[in-house]
This record gives C-alpha cells, structure tokens and sequence, in this order.
C-alpha cells in the first residue's frame, strides 16, 4: 500500500502518525514545508520518499506528489489547514476516501451547522457575514450574548464573546483582518470532545474530554493553567447525549475513515449542542492523553484504520487522563520553577509524563500555542483524585520568567 501523507514533521504528533503508517506495513511517502534534513529521525527512518513543497501552494503540492510517479493507495493528512487539500489530491488522482465535498463539510463552520442542523441536529443559532453590516444585522437576529469567530478558525484565534452592541463594535476592530466570519449564539455550560477513529465512518475507538476551563477562557486568561480531562467513564449519564449526537454527526457529515475531534457543549439544564468537528485528530497532546488511559498506540491503530481498515487495539479504559498546560509568570527565558519537587515527591506516581520548560528556555507564546510553557499529564483511575491532583498543579507548581 502507497500511502501520500502531508504535513508529516510539524505539527510534532504528526511524526508519531508517519511512524504508525510505517510500523503497519504501508510504504510511506510525505510532502512538508521543512527540507528533507529537518525532518526527525522518526520521520526519516520510516519514509519512502519525501519532496519539499509549500501545502498552500496547491500547485506546488500537486507537483511534488506528481514527481514521486508512484500509484497512491490512500492520501492522507492531519493538520487541519491542508485537510481539504488531500481530499482534493484524492479527487486529482483518484484515489479512495473523503471527497472534496466532505472534507469541507468538516472545516468550513457554517457549511458544517447547515448539514449538522439539516439532520435534525442542535447547533447554536448562526450566520455567515463577509461585512461588519451583515456581522450587526445577524447579531441582532441571534439576540446577544454572540460569538464572532473565523469560517475556517483555530485554537480559539480571533474569536470573541460579546455581550453587547459596543463589544461587537470592539470585535469588529480586532477581527478587521478575518475576511469572513460566522455569528453564534454564545452556548453557555460545560465543553467537551467527542473524537473517534473512524472505519467507513463507523467509531472503532471513541474518545470523551473535558475542557477544564472552556478554551475561550484558557485562552483569554494568562493567569489560568488549563486543563483537558480524558474521561475513563464513558458510560455515566452525563455523556450519553453528547456522545449520542457525535454519533449523528458523523452521519450527517459523510465521515468516511480516520480521525475526528468534535466539540460539544452541554448546558446547565442537560441540553447538549454540537460545537464543531474537524476530519483530523486532536491537537495539544490528546492523542498522548488517550494513549495514556488505554495504555495503547493510536497513532499506529489510526494508520491501521485508514490502511487496512481495521483496529486491533484492545480499549480498556483505566484512568482518568489531565494534562495541566503552565504559563510562566514573566516576559523573556524561565528563571525557576517552584513547588514541582514537592508535586512530584507526593504524587509522582500518577504523572505519566512532564515536560515543563527548563529554567534558561525562552517562554512561548501564550496565545499561539496551547502548550503554552509545558505541562504535566496526570493519570489516576477515580475521577476525583484525577482533578484534586490536576488542581493541585495548577495552583502550588510555578513557573517565572524575566
Ligand atoms: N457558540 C458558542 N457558544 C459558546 N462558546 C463558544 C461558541 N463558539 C465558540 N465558543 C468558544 O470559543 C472556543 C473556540 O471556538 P471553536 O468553534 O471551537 O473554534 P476553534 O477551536 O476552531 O478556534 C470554543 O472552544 C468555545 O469555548
Ligand atoms: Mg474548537
């Protein structure tokens, strides 16, 4: 089996996918921005061949993967911005998988809510508005609180909860730059993740975390260390209609195979809403999360899904999974850390890996990256002890900068 992936070195989970195409047998050959030498030992070692091109150049990529002159089983790819473009290499070289069409279902917000709610499905009240005139007039008809965010966004850039006409107007200027937007009704309550691995649109592995605080906020509070919990208890009742309506939405949306990672609200009265979807697999380490609560290799059964259309790991779920992400205090490199000698003494145990920034490391940025300045993933079998612990972190471990 041919396999075309891109993107297969940044971002850096993408190596560990290149790996599991390898390690289940296909002959592996990948297009990325980076030249060949940047590429990780990992990537390298389990390549076939491999051609610089710029994915947003769909000329270029279309180029690079002509000049292989290999006959491509599968193309595949990840990283949500060029999603749509090996559905569209699939489409040039006829090769089997998600269709152009699909894979905008998953990535365009609005063409997403129209196909979700035309299946009958909850999604927040919404529009699509290309001007600051459409953006007030679908606010108006939404009723505030709104959400203004990007048609095709990320990581919670450039999206902005407004409570009233004058935070629109302050939304309208910061968002200048986004040539189209999609207007929401602001869904309050808790946030979760459904995400599969999917066989002929079919779940083989279902996944449910819980966004501790909601990324809006994570994402708007420097002062927060957030966390994302894989749950172990699929079944308790909480869950059953958010898991129930990713179900539907994978129906409605022509999921075919591989990853997806949706997210979903519930309210305070049990209802639950559809927030969005994406045909690739989590970011910010999740994927580690949930090989962490099965003690399993997904990124090699995703390979195997899309390969061979099976999945063979066995999924018992035994812990609780968080990450804690940490923001130093400061501008500039990491100066100390204080409090994780005492975390790790008392709890050590239930740390699967840590991998906070050294003191002499430059800070990253906050906003770009949900890492932020490293983190901790904490596992424990109860619920309860999983979040005491990850709490814990967050408030008595902390990181400065200057
Ligand atoms: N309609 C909404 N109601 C409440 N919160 C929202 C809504 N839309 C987005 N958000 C908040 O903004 C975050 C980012 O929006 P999302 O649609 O997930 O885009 P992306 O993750 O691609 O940036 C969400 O995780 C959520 O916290
Ligand atoms: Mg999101």
């Amino acid at each position: 089996m041919n396999v075309l992936f891109l993107a297969p070195n940044y971002p850096t989970e993408m190596q560990d996918f290149t790996r599991g195409l390898r390690e289940v047998g296909a002959r592996v050959y990948a297009i990325g921005d980076g030249p060949v030498g940047s590429l990780s030992p990992k990537v390298q070692h389990a390549l076939a061949g491999y051609r610089q091109a710029r994915l947003f150049d769909r000329a270029e990529t279309l180029g690079a993967a002509q000049s292989f002159g290999v006959k491509f089983d599968r193309i595949e790819c990840l990283w949500e911005p060029f999603v749509e473009l090996a559905a569209d290499l699939r489409e040039v070289f006829g090769v089997p998988g998600m269709t152009l069409d699909v894979a905008r279902g998953f990535r365009d917000k609005e063409l997403m809510k129209q196909r979700v709610e035309a299946a009958g499905l909850r999604v927040p009240h919404h529009a699509r508005a290309k001007s600051a005139e459409e953006v007030r007039a679908a606010a108006e008809r939404i009723g505030y609180p709104v959400i203004l965010k990007p048609i095709a966004g990320a990581g919670s850039a450039d999206t902005f909860r407004c409570n009233s006409r004058e935070e629109l107007e302050a939304a309208l200027l910061k968002t200048q730059h986004v040539a189209e937007v999609s207007v929401e009704e602001f869904v309050d309550g808790d946030e979760f993740t459904f995400d599969t691995i999917c066989i002929d649109g079919k779940p083989a592995f279902t996944n449910v975390a819980w966004y501790r605080p909601r990324p809006l906020l994570a994402r708007t509070n420097e002062w927060i260390s957030p966390q994302v919990v894989v749950l172990r208890n699929l079944d308790q009742p909480e869950l059953k209609q958010g898991i129930e309506l990713g179900h539907a939405v994978l129906g409605a949306l022509g999921m075919t195979s591989g990853f997806t990672h949706m997210e979903w609200y519930r309210k305070a009265n049990g209802e639950v809403v559809f927030g969005e979807i994406g045909a690739r697999s989590a970011g910010g380490h999740l994927v580690d999360q949930m090989n962490f609560s099965s003690d399993v290799d997904l990124f090699r059964e995703w390979a195997r899904a899309v390969v061979w259309k099976r999945f063979e790991a066995e999924i018992t779920r035994k812990y609780n999974v968080a990450i804690v992400f940490k923001r130093a205090r400061g501008q500039g490199r990491i100066t100390r850390i204080e409090g994780l000698d005492r975390f790790m003494h008392k709890y050590g145990k239930h740390v699967a890996t840590e991998q906070l920034l050294r003191p002499g490391t430059r800070r990253r940025d906050w906003k770009q990256t949900l890492v932020s300045d490293g983190f901790v993933v904490i596992r424990h079998p109860d619920l309860e002890a999983t979040l005491q612990m990850a709490d814990e972190f967050g408030e008595s471990v902390q990181m400065f900068a200057g």
